[in-house]
C-alpha cells in the first residue's frame, strides 16, 4: 500500500512546517555547485506545495532563508536571491490556478529591492485565493521575530495602549509574524540534521517532529505523504495520560 492510501484524510495536519535542508550536499554528492542543488530544491517546493493542496491542508510553512544565510557565501546569497525572484514570477499564475495564497514571514527589508517587490507583488495577486496557504519563511529567524514583538509590546505600553497587567499567553503570539496563523502540528526536516535552526521556536511547542535522512531536492510527494501518515500513527497527549484521552 502506497503511503498516501494510508493517509486519513479526516485526521489531516492543519499546518505542516517544513525545513528544506541538504541543497548543497545533493549538489555536491553529484560534483556539482551549490546553486544546482538550489536549482533542483524548486521541483521539490512545486511537488511538496502541489500534494499539500491537494489533500486539502490548511497552511503550509516552507523555511526557504534564515537570518544565518546571509552570512553564506556571497555569490549563493546572490544566486539564491535570483532564484527567488524567477521562481516566484514563474509560478504566480500556478498560484492562482490552484486557489494558493502565497504569504511571507521574515525580515523583508533585508532582501534586495527586487526580490521584496516580487514577494509583495505575489502576494498582493494571490490575496483572494481560499485554498492552500503557502507561508515562505524568508530572511527569518525566531530570535529575530521574539526581539521584534517584545519591541512592539514595549512601544505599546509606553504609548499606553496596552497594560501590563493584560500581557497573557496569546498576548506575544498576536505579535509575531505568524498571528494570523494556526501553529504548525508537524514539522519536518530533511537531510538528516536533528536540529531547529532558529525556525518558529515557540510556535512549535507541541509540534510532532519528524526528521527525515531524505535530502532536499529529493523530496516528492511521497515522502510528504509518508511523514503525515507517520503524524497520524502517534498519539498527541498535550500533557495528558493516554488513558485520559481514550475516555
Ligand atoms: C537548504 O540547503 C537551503 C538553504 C538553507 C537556503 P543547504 O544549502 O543548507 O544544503 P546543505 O545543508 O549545505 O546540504
Ligand atoms: C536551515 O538550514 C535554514 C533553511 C533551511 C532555510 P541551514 O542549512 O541553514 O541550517 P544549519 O546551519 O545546518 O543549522
Ligand atoms: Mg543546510
Amino acid at each position: 500500500m502506497s503511503f498516501k492510501e494510508q493517509i486519513n484524510l479526516r485526521q489531516l495536519p492543519n499546518h505542516i512546517a517544513i525545513i528544506m535542508d541538504g541543497n548543497g550536499r545533493w549538489a555536491k554528492e553529484k560534483g556539482q555547485d551549490r546553486l544546482y542543488g538550489h536549482f533542483h530544491g524548486v521541483e521539490s517546493v512545486r511537488q511538496v506545495v502541489e500534494g499539500a493542496a491537494e489533500l486539502g491542508i490548511g497552511y503550509l510553512t516552507l523555511y526557504a532563508f534564515s537570518t544565518e544565510n546571509w552570512d553564506r557565501p556571497e555569490d549563493e546569497v546572490t544566486g539564491l536571491m535570483e532564484l527567488l525572484v524567477d521562481t516566484i514570477k514563474k509560478e504566480v499564475g500556478t498560484l492562482n490556478k490552484n486557489n494558493i495564497r502565497l504569504h511571507v514571514i521574515g525580515d523583508l527589508d533585508m532582501l534586495p529591492e527586487a526580490a521584496k517587490k516580487e514577494m509583495q507583488e505575489a502576494m498582493e495577486q494571490t490575496s483572494a485565493n481560499t485554498g492552500l496557504n503557502l507561508i515562505m519563511a524568508l530572511s527569518y529567524s525566531s530570535r529575530w521575530e521574539l526581539a521584534e514583538a517584545i519591541r512592539k509590546i514595549a512601544l505599546e505600553i509606553k504609548d499606553g495602549v496596552l497594560q501590563p497587567e493584560q500581557i497573557g499567553q496569546q498576548t506575544l503570539a498576536n505579535y509575531l509574524c505568524t498571528k494570523d496563523f494556526p501553529d504548525p502540528e508537524l514539522m519536518i526536516r530533511t537531510s538528516g540534521e536533528f536540529r531547529i535552526s532558529n525556525f518558529l521556536l515557540y510556535q512549535l511547542a507541541y509540534a510532532e517532529l519528524y526528521f527525515t535522512s531524505v535530502l532536499w531536492p529529493d523530496f516528492r510527494k511521497e515522502q510528504l505523504y509518508q511523514a503525515i501518515s507517520d503524524f497520524q500513527s502517534r498519539e498527541r497527549r498535550f500533557g495528558k495520560t493516554s488513558e485520559q484521552l481514550k475516555k
